[in-house]
C-alpha cells in the first residue's frame, strides 16, 4: 500500500485467488449452516432450548456464519477494487482496508481451541 508500486496482473491474480478461496469456504459453510450437525434445518433443538439463549448454538448458528459472510463480502469488495478504474494507490489503499477488516472478522469468529464454550480442537479426530 505504501510502496507506490504499480498494480499488475499478478496482483489481480492474488486477489482473485483470495476471493475464490473465500467463496469456496462460503459454499462449504452454507452447507454446514443449513444441513450440518448444527444446521438450522437439520439440528433438532432439545425441548426448551432457545438458539439465542444458548451460547454454543448462538455461535454456530448465528455469530460465526454472519461474521464469516460479512468477511467474505468484504473480500469480494476488496477484489472488486482490482477492476475499478481508479489510481493504483487508491486501489491498494481501499483493498487493504477491505482485506484487513475481513481478516479481523475471520480471526474473531473462528472457534479457536483456546476459546471458551465454542472451542474446537486444532486437529479434529486426533
Ligand atoms: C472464512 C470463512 C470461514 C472460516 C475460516 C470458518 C472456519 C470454521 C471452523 C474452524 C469451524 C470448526 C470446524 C471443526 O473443527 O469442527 C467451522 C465450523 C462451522 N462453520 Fe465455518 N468458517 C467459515 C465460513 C463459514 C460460513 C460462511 C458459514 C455459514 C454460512 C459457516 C458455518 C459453520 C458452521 C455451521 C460450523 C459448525 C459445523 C459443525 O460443527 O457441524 N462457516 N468454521
Amino acid at each position: 500500500m505504501t510502496s507506490k508500486k504499480a498494480f499488475e496482473a499478478s496482483d489481480k491474480k492474488i486477489w482473485l485467488f483470495t476471493m475464490i478461496a473465500a467463496h469456496i469456504t462460503l459454499l462449504l459453510g452454507l452447507y454446514q449452516w443449513l444441513l450440518g450437525r448444527y444446521g438450522i434445518f437439520s439440528y433438532v433443538k432439545p425441548e426448551g432450548v432457545s438458539m439465542m439463549k444458548d451460547p454454543y448454538l448462538r455461535f454456530f448458528q448465528m455469530e460465526h456464519p454472519v461474521s464469516m459472510i460479512l468477511a467474505i463480502l468484504l473480500i469480494t469488495l476488496g477484489y472488486g477494487m482490482a477492476k475499478k478504474n481508479v489510481d493504483d494507490q487508491i486501489k491498494y489503499k481501499k483493498a487493504f482496508r477491505y482485506f484487513v477488516l475481513a481478516l479481523v472478522l475471520i480471526l474473531a469468529a473462528v472457534p479457536w481451541p483456546f476459546r471458551e464454550l465454542v472451542a474446537r480442537p486444532w486437529f479434529p479426530g486426533m
